[in-house]
């Protein structure tokens, strides 16, 4: 077969088999950076090579999250975003346009949080929750209205009078902090991979197909916009109002500012007390309060500008590189591990983080004993964002990549193109066999509960199983002994492992 074209097969199978795992199941096995690598490189070959594209193609999907398996809505008013800054400065600069564009310094602004989840449209008719449809390219997007009527706080039908016969809502899906650590907590107990973050998890679950198991994740959603033909409000302020007793579950976060100072301290004080909320902000939103100068001021090609949002700085800390070390996941694919010099962020303490695979360490240009700056966005493995250099000693040494599998030591494998290396000897390299054990006696596949994580690895280092057909033949002298308790250091030490 033509190379490239078996280039594009395989990279066309590998992708979509991401996908599946990451919208299906909420497994991200490779970072956002390598998959795009990926789905850029096949673009690239298909576009170079039309004749070969596959009619699966991941690269079909325009926008990239309209998915098959939900029936495509045409959203009756565009779903935009939002222009984004981290500079206060901005927000002065947005002030003064909006000034001279009314010709006015006496309007009020409405202040929200940014609420990090799934965009929802909602439609009622005749006040019952008609339909829901996810954002998807801001065009067109999914039908997702038997998952988001498992939501709690979502009225089915409203309550309260004057609710015109037509209305669209407008709001934010989230998945509950607590939600999320109490699934991470089961997750753990169960072998499972755990969840990478709560915005992750919320789009996930939202695009299950099955609603029985979106109803157990206590999915809960804000409501933050209400779309008429009806002129029912004359300000955002009195919409959100409207809507809270029809209703609808609205933050109570939001406050009206009369000036650009007042929408300065909002921002402030929620930088400090969002940690408290029941769940990820990155942000604020500030938004025009009055309809008509909405209008008035009306939108770019992308963004309205009568609104902008203000997103948090991450939180960052600095701390020592101690070495990096080399994790071998279940398919073999080798995650380089910064070992870390223990240090508080955002409430934890970070000892390790993932560096993905070489071309982060590449792009870090990391050398020994380097001082690193660490952030963490949501995420529950923090990330590195880059090195201080001026803090590097003159005679350190750059990070070299390993060559051989640190566990097997056979010689690593990196295909063309490709982030990763792989330690291709899938038979005989422990964790490899350790990982596919402990995926099948898990509690979602056979779940045999009297054999744990700590068991496996002594029968596998005994070479008494290397593969899940030995443990059937294996006798009770060779199990004596070998019962060990699998503490939760271990679970974490091995699920970490498949999400890093
Ligand atoms: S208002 C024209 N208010 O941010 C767009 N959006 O970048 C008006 N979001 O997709 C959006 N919290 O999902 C608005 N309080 C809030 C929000 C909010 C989160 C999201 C929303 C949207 C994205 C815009």
């Amino acid at each position: 077969m033509n190379p490239t074209l078996e280039t594009i097969i395989q990279l066309t199978k590998e992708l979509n088999y991401l996908n599946y795992q990451y919208y299906k199941k909420d497994i991200k096995e490779i970072s956002d950076q390598a998959f795009d690598f990926k789905l850029k490189t096949l673009e690239q070959l298909e576009r170079d090579n039309p004749s070969f594209v596959q009619p699966d193609s991941p690269t079909l999907r325009v926008g990239g999250f309209v998915s098959k398996k939900f029936k495509t809505v045409v959203h009756q008013t565009p779903m935009l975003s939002l222009s984004n800054t981290y500079s206060k400065q901005d927000l002065i600069d947005f002030d003064e346009r909006i000034k001279k564009i009314l010709d006015s310094s006496e309007f009020e602004y409405v202040c929200e949080l940014k609420f990090d989840g799934l965009a929802i449209s909602i439609t009622y008719e005749d006040g019952k929750l008609l339909r829901a449809v996810t954002r998807g390219d801001g065009i067109k997007g999914d039908d997702i209205t038997a998952n988001v009527k498992t939501i709690k706080s979502m009225p089915l039908v409203l309550f309260g009078e004057n609710w015109p016969k037509k209305l669209e809502v407008r709001g934010e899906i989230f998945l509950p902090l607590s939600s999320f650590e109490a699934i991470n907590k089961k997750r753990l107990e169960n072998n499972e991979p755990l969840l990478a973050n709560p915005r992750n998890a919320a789009s996930g679950t939202m695009k299950m197909q099955d609603s029985a198991i979106v109803a157990q994740r206590n999915m809960d959603c804000y409501i933050y916009g209400l779309l008429s033909d009806s002129n029912i409000s004359n300000s955002h302020y009195e919409s959100l109002k409207l809507m809270k007793n029809w209703g609808f579950n609205i933050s109570n976060t939001y406050s009206k500012c009369s000036n650009i100072d007042e929408v300065m301290m909002y921002i402030e004080s929620w930088s400090k007390k969002r940690s408290h909320l029941p769940l990820e902000t990155d942000g604020v939103v500030i938004k025009v309060n009055d309809l008509r100068s909405q209008d008035k001021l009306g939108f770019t090609s992308k963004f309205p500008r009568w609104a902008i949002s203000f997103k948090f700085e991450s939180e960052s800390v600095q701390t020592r590189l101690k070495g990096v070390t080399y994790q071998v996941g279940r398919t073999g694919t080798i995650t380089p591990v910064a070992n870390l010099e223990p240090i508080t962020l955002a409430g934890t303490i970070v000892k390790r983080a993932s560096l993905h695979n070489a071309n982060e360490i590449v792009r870090l240009n990391l050398h020994e004993n380097d001082l690193v700056a660490l952030e963490k966005g949501g995420e529950i493995i923090p990330k590195v964002t880059h090195v201080n250099i001026e803090a590097r000693r003159f005679d350190a040494l750059p990070i070299e990549y390993i060559h051989e599998c640190p566990e097997c030591k056979t010689a690593l494998i990196r295909i063309d193109g490709e982030a990763n290396h792989y330690c291709p000897n899938e038979r005989e390299c422990p964790p490899q066999i350790l990982g596919r054990i402990s995926h099948f006696i898990s509690r979602n596949a056979l779940n045999i509960e009297s054999l744990g994580i700590k068991t496996v690895q002594g029968l596998i280092q005994k070479k008494l199983v290397e593969d899940i057909s030995d443990l059937y033949h294996l006798t009770f002298s060779q199990l004596n002994g070998l019962m060990f308790e699998t503490t939760e250091e271990d679970k974490t030490k091995i699920i970490t492992k498949e999400i890093c």
